[in-house]
């Protein structure tokens, strides 16, 4: 079966993203969003990580598509992707999960990442396939016009590869957090 882990920051009113980028600047987070995104334990193998069209377009252009990791971008139109490598463009969930479940694909990718934006999350933390939400709880109030939604029946897990503790930069701290679906027994 398909496993999504789902990452994000988010403020302490739960805010992810204003005027399509993200409200604060915290370069050891980012850091951390592509380390945990881009690893494999397979050389030969990606991970992918799925987004919504908003964030693809909130990518800077000089770090589209994600470096090391397969792009699958949803979006109601047709996107002219045709000049990126390991990106692919899909106009519904259908699509992408035929993609995730056929054969020969699955030899190319370990890990399933969900990356936002909010409607994103939303139906990915309601599917069956939900696994594990990391999250980076941002401990300050931040002016947000994109949110997190609110999720529930899941336990607080730890992962030896997440850091521990209260992290700091630029005067705000963060902690990074994983939460498990209650329904998954490991
Ligand atoms: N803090 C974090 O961890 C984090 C993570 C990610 C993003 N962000 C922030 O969040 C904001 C962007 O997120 P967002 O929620 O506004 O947008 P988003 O989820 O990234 O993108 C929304 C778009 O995705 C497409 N889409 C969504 N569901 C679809 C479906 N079922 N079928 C087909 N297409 C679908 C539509 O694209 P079309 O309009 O093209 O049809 C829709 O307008 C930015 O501010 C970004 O910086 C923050």
């Amino acid at each position: 079966m398909l496993k999504f882990n789902l990452i994000a920051a988010a403020s302490q009113n739960r805010g992810i993203g204003k005027n399509n980028t993200l409200p604060w600047k915290l370069k050891a987070e980012m850091n951390y969003f592509s380390k945990m995104t881009e690893t494999t334990k397979s050389n030969s193998k990606k991970n992918v990580v799925i987004m919504g069209r908003r964030t693809w377009d909130s990518i800077p252009s000089k770090y589209q598509p994600l470096p090391n990791r397969i792009n699958f971008i949803l979006s109601k139109s047709k996107l002219d992707l045709e000049q990126f490598h390991d990106v692919c463009g899909f106009t519904s969930w259908n699509d992408i999960y035929d993609k995730l479940n056929d054969n020969k694909f699955k030899e190319e990718y370990e890990q399933i990442w969900i990356i936002g934006g909010s409607s994103i999350y939303k139906h990915a933390l309601e599917s069956k396939y939900f696994y594990r939400l990391y999250l980076t709880e941002i401990k300050k109030e931040f002016d947000c016009d994109t949110f997190f939604p609110t999720f529930s029946n899941v336990k607080e897990v730890s992962d030896p590869v997440v850091p521990q503790g209260i992290h700091e930069e630029n005067g705000i701290e963060y902690e990074f957090k994983v939460y498990q679906n209650a329904l998954f027994e490991e």
